[in-house]
């Protein structure tokens, strides 16, 4: 184990408790930065979740992963094992029945020919099982996360679509009865509050710490930067920070909001975010990943604040008692700097109900699974036919997500026509350096920033501007 003793939690036996394949484990003695793969292959011969890519691109390490909230597909080569404390998991070995009976996502693999080399089937079987289990039909979307390199998506697709319609096994909905008698663990070396004021308390007194909400930036920096992460706080525990609040015309995310859920709450308010959303990563990663992880994270290529800062949205910050907020841009200073003090963490984030302009366009070399190459998202108010507000902001195009400052300049006070957005296009040139690398080049990027800005025109003018819809 690494890291310092920390006090257990009031009373709570030390080690970490979750069920795997059915039965209740207490694991430990264990790195609180020790993934699930790692320690299902190497101490348990769990050897069906296999090791691709390590870092949650490839989906071979997907594992079930069932709390109260219900089941969720999840990489498990970024999972940490303290995130697993008081929840079930199931791996392809736990998918099969007691008696060895097939899922009916498997038998629906071999009557499909879904596999061939079979490296991936393990990981594509899970995922299938957790939409199975959740009645999910988008089969293209469940299964995004997951590589397959020989058999070829169609058949696959097809036995997804083939097992929808067969029961639920019994043997798969026994987990979430069975959570209660997990009770607490205290995990050794790791702090898990269980409430914002818990965190605030301890973060302010241990500002070193390294906070861990979903993992899917921080697991990498285990798996493959192999950093000693020490000490660490396990953000997945304060129920409080996970919540969606509706007050009047403000949505106020929790940071510990994940990008799934946060897809489905804007799936009606914001329309055009939840469509962007879908293809942030993969559902594996959506299913961990937090905006809170999104923002404090400081990416230039992060998905989340492009969109966020062209909703005008206001961050919310703590350190202790003392809270403070701020317009989202002003919180990234230059390349991965922040405006974060050491102990303060991102609370929540708010942000407007509604917003019926706002359009959000990712460009990625992948369609799915792929971070930006350029993200643009763009909001501007027009009342009687003249620019009224304009809110336009990138990632991909500078050292932190930005603001087109002389874009939206070009087109306020204008007559919203082509000749305006023109305007706007050629300023966008004076906004934005873009760099070189091996996602575009900077004049890749300029040139796919100012289209942008033309697709958003025709988009609000009721033109198919999206992939998806133009027809040759
Ligand atoms: C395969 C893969 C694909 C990805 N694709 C995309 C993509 O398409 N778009 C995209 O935007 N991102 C993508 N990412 C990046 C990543 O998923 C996001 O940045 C994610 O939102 C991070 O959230 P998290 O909860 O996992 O953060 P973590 O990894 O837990 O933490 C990230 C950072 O934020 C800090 N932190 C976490 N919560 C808080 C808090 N409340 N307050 C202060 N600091 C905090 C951590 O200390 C750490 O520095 C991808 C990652 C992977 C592995
Ligand atoms: S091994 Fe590739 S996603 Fe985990
Ligand atoms: S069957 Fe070989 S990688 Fe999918």
């Amino acid at each position: 184990m690494t890291g310092p003793a920390m006090k257990p939690e009031s009373g709570a036996p030390s080690g970490i408790s979750f069920l795997l394949n059915g039965s209740a484990v207490r694991v430990e003695g264990e790195s609180p930065t020790r993934t699930l793969l790692d320690w299902l292959r190497e101490t348990r011969g769990l050897c069906g979740t296999k090791e691709g890519c390590n870092e949650g691109d490839c989906g071979a390490c997907t594992v079930m992963v069932t709390d109260a909230q219900g089941s969720k597909s999840l990489n498990a080569c970024i999972l940490l094992l303290p995130q697993l404390q008081g929840k079930a998991v199931r791996t392809v070995e736990g998918i099969s029945g007691p008696k060895g009976e097939p899922h009916p996502v498997q038998s629906a693999m071999v009557t499909h020919h879904g596999s061939q080399c079979g490296f991936c089937t393990p990981g594509f079987v899970v995922s299938m099982a957790v939409a199975h289990a959740n009645g999910a039909r988008d089969h293209d979307d469940q299964l995004a996360g997951n590589l397959c390199r020989c058999t070829g998506y169609a058949p696959i697709i097809r036995a997804a679509e083939a097992a929808a319609a067969e029961p639920v096994p019994e043997w798969m909905t026994s987990d979430a009865s069975a959570l209660a008698e997990l009770g607490a663990s205290a995990v050794p070396g790791a702090f898990r509050p269980q409430s914002g004021d818990e965190l605030a308390a301890w973060y302010a007194a241990n500002p070193e710490a390294v906070l861990i909400a979903g993992a899917t930036d921080v697991g990498l920096w285990v798996t493959k930067q192999l950093r000693d992460l020490t000490p660490v706080a396990f953000l997945n525990g304060a129920a409080d920070l996970q919540k969606i609040e509706r007050e009047g015309e403000t949505l106020r995310i929790g940071a510990g909001v994940t990008i799934t859920d946060l897809r489905a709450a804007v799936e009606d308010l914001h329309p055009s975010l939840a469509e962007m959303l879908r293809r942030y990563s993969s559902t594996q990663v959506r299913n961990a990943a937090t905006i809170g992880g999104n923002i404090a994270n400081g990416s230039p290529i992060g998905d989340g604040p492009p969109a966020l800062i062209a909703l005008g949205a206001t961050l919310h910050l703590r350190k202790g008692d003392a809270r403070r907020q701020m317009p989202l841009e002003d919180f990234f200073l230059e390349y991965r700097k922040q405006d974060r003090q050491p102990g303060e963490f991102v609370e929540a984030v708010t942000m407007p109900a509604s917003a019926p302009a706002l359009r959000c366009y990712k460009l990625s070399k992948r369609f799915d699974q792929d971070i930006s190459a350029v993200c643009g998202c763009f909001n501007v108010t027009v009342e009687a036919g003249r620019v009224t507000e304009a809110r336009i902001a990138f990632g991909g195009m500078a050292g932190t997500p930005k603001r087109a400052a002389m874009a939206e300049a070009a087109l306020m006070g204008q007559a919203w026509n082509l000749e305006t957005v023109q305007a706007a296009m050629q300023a966008m040139a004076q906004d934005y350096q873009p760099m070189t690398d091996m996602r575009a080049s900077a004049a890749y990027r300029m040139k796919a920033a100012q289209n942008m800005m033309l697709r958003y025109f025709h988009d609000l003018a009721g033109l198919p501007v999206s992939v998806l819809e133009v027809e040759a």
